[in-house]
């Protein structure tokens, strides 16, 4: 079958891809959705089993930092456009193993923009559109909020390993004509997400009766968006955003950790019929992260404004789905958190 369009989704078998790689493969029948993905620690196919068969998908295993490997699979697909998502994304293993993040989020990124660069001789009508996140810009104080123009200050060697990343997907678009375009979105949370992250981590927590470790004083803020969002953000910006152009992503969603850590417990317990309030006598306060950001908060008046997009789930029933879906989903949690998981967490989490 002759496709309209072939594009490479990296990274597509993780969190945010997962959601993404199904929106594209289910929404456009007529392209060809490739993942390209290392299967990491993070990466899953069984995020992917609803999708694996359809004509218009192929999984491919390979790594972004593999400079021959990416030039080849270039040449083989001919690709009219990427969307980059393939990272190292937790800030807490970039605190204790900064290199995989430095070799992942710039060296992988820089592998790439060169395949397409040296492949899209006539980059015309092709995109190269690379994922990024709003700690690039750093930590806010109680008021205000990020917007495209805001500097750069990143603070954890996660975010400063995507503000480097961002910053040479513009120089490729400055320097060679690139068609490039980039989004910067804030907290995502739904199905499928690694238990590392703080929602499915503290779901998985109170469902096992086990301590809820929060982080200093939980009065860190994050503005929180439903996976499934900040998709279809990036479906509408791959097709509709401006070369050259950046557009943050938010979910109008502001909550403390504690505020939101006492919801999860209240809505987990009302659905396994525990004591209201049960839970919440499992919070433990740890010790902070280091250089921890105390505040994002996204303005994404721009994507409304030129592209009419803003958050369908609010945070009411994206928290309640999000508990539904880990507790109906226990052997995908068990089968993620089992093995080198308990080693993560005893590092993480062992010695309070
Ligand atoms: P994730 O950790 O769940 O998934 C990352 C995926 O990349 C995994 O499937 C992994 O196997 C793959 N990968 C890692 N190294 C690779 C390599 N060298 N070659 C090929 N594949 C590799 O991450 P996520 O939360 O889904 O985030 C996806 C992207 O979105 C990242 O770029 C992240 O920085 C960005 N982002 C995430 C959030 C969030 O809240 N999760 C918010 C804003 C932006
Ligand atoms: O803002 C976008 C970013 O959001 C993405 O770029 C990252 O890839 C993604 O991991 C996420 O980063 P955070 O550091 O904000 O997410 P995390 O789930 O790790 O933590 C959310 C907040 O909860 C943060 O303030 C730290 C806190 N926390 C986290 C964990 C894992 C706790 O208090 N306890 C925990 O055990």
């Amino acid at each position: 079958m002759a496709f309209q369009q072939t594009i490479l989704i990296t990274g597509g078998a993780g969190f945010i891809g997962s959601h993404l790689v199904r929106l594209m493969v289910n929404q456009y029948p007529a392209y060809h959705i490739v993942n390209l993905d290392k299967l990491t620690y993070a990466g899953n196919l069984e995020n992917l089993k609803d999708v694996e068969g359809s004509p218009n998908y192929t999984f491919i295993k390979g790594d972004i930092t593999k400079e021959a490997q990416m030039q080849q699979l270039f040449a083989d697909y001919d690709f009219d456009g990427v969307i980059h998502l393939a990272a190292e994304s937790h800030v807490d293993r970039s605190i204790s193993n900064p290199m995989s993040f430095i070799e992942t989020n710039i060296v992988g990124t820089v592998v790439l923009l060169n395949a397409a660069r040296f492949r899209w001789k006539d980059a015309a009508g092709k995109r190269f559109y690379h994922i990024s996140t709003d700690e690039v810009y750093g930590s806010l104080g109680e008021t205000g909020y990020f917007t495209e123009e805001t500097p750069y200050d990143p603070r954890s060697p996660y975010s400063a390993s995507k503000a480097s990343s961002d910053h040479l997907v513009r120089a490729y678009y400055h320097t060679y004509g690139l068609p490039v375009v980039l989004s910067n979105c804030s907290n995502n949370y739904g199905p499928y997400q690694f238990p590392e992250k703080l929602l499915p981590l503290m779901i998985n927590n109170i469902r096992n009766n086990k301590p809820l470790p929060v982080y200093g004083d939980g009065q860190y803020t994050r503005d929180w968006l439903w996976v499934e969002d900040h998709a279809s953000a990036i479906d509408l910006i791959y097709h509709r955003g401006e070369v050259g152009e950046t557009y943050n992503i938010g979910g109008n969603n502001e909550w403390k950790n504690i505020g939101l850590v006492h919801q999860l417990c209240d809505i987990v317990d009302e659905l396994l019929g525990r004591q209201p309030g049960a839970s919440r006598s499992l919070i433990t306060f740890v010790k902070d992260r280091p250089g921890h950001d105390r505040r994002y908060a996204i303005d994404a008046s721009k994507i409304k404004r030129e592209l009419g997009w803003e958050p369908t789930i609010q945070a009411a029933e994206g928290l309640r789905r999000t508990a539904e879906w880990y507790l109906e989903n226990t052997e995908w949690l068990e089968r993620v958190t089992s093995g080198a998981y308990q080693q993560y967490y005893e590092l993480q989490y062992g010695e309070e």
